[in-house]
């Protein structure tokens, strides 16, 4: 039985991480691509919004922060349990597989980003959505911080829509388009790499956030964000802009 082993095990782990990774970005893209656009076509109808919210985006939100919460502790796991991997991660700064290790700690940053965004962002935000629907359903006074709390938690789901093209890619990418042999003496391109991606990931990242001009529909540093399709091309120019510096900095 292979599972019983530690390889086998390991590839179990990876499993799970992907069918949990499935269920969270899946979420996301039924939020960003179905639920927004449906509830903003409900037009004035409060309480078929108020319902919706209540009985259907309750539901959804928590299998989408549960998933990222397991999808981001099994990939640490995979880490912990797999043979040799910081050993290798570690030796390999000095040897000859960057390019794996560039790849799984960018795709491994805009992962922990986007987990950080649905519980420190999205659900504290939603929270207040939540109660405020609940609240109005049951005859209570609307909560006048409720639309703003709305507005923060959907500039951080559409920031993280944007992140997933590039992290699914450089996360699988890792052991399966950027395994080769990558000569030593490109440890400098490498770093560039990873640092151009860091440095991209903190500007979108703070700009979600709105601490690079507000997140007033009026602030023109927030256009990724006024439409899914807008956060789509920004995630797929991010996309393009990451694998060709990947293509250039990263491939022998
Ligand atoms: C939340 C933070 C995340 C962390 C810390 C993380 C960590 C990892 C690690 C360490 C690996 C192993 C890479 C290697 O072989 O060297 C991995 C692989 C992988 N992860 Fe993630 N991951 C995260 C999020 C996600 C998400 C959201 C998905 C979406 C589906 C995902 C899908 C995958 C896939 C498909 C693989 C490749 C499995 C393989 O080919 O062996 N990960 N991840």
């Amino acid at each position: 039985m292979e599972i019983f082993t530690q390889d086998g095990f390991s590839q179990f782990v990876r499993a799970l991480h992907v069918l949990a990774g499935i269920a969270w970005i899946g979420l996301l893209y039924y939020f960003n691509l179905v639920q927004v656009p449906a509830f903003a076509a409900y037009g004035d109808e409060g309480k078929a919004r108020n319902i919706s919210i209540d009985k259907l985006a309750r539901r959804a939100l928590w299998w989408f922060r549960w998933a990222s919460i397991v999808t981001l502790v099994l990939g640490l796991l995979i880490i912990g349990v797999t043979k040799d991997y910081m050993q290798d991660f570690m030796s390999d700064l000095a040897t000859n597989d960057l390019a794996h290790d560039s790849a799984i700690f960018v795709g491994m940053l805009l992962g922990i980003l986007m987990a950080a965004n649905v519980w420190m962002v999205i659900w504290k935000n939603q929270r207040t959505v939540l109660a405020n629907a609940a609240n109005v359903l049951g005859g209570g006074e609307a909560d006048p911080n409720a639309p703003a709390a709305g507005r923060r938690a959907l500039l951080a789901s559409r920031q993280n829509m944007i992140f997933s093209f590039s992290m699914l890619w450089f996360m699988v990418g890792s052991a399966h388009f950027y395994g080769g042999a990558f000569d030593v003496d490109s440890a400098g391109k490498a770093w560039t790499f990873v640092i151009i991606a860091v440095v991209i990931g903190a500007i979108l990242e703070l700009n979600c956030l709105g601490k690079l001009g507000g997140t007033a529909a009026t602030n023109k540093l927030l256009w990724p964000y006024e439409s899914h399709k807008n956060a789509m091309i920004t995630g797929g120019v991010l996309f393009v802009v990451l694998y060709v510096l990947s293509e250039i900095l990263l491939k022998a």
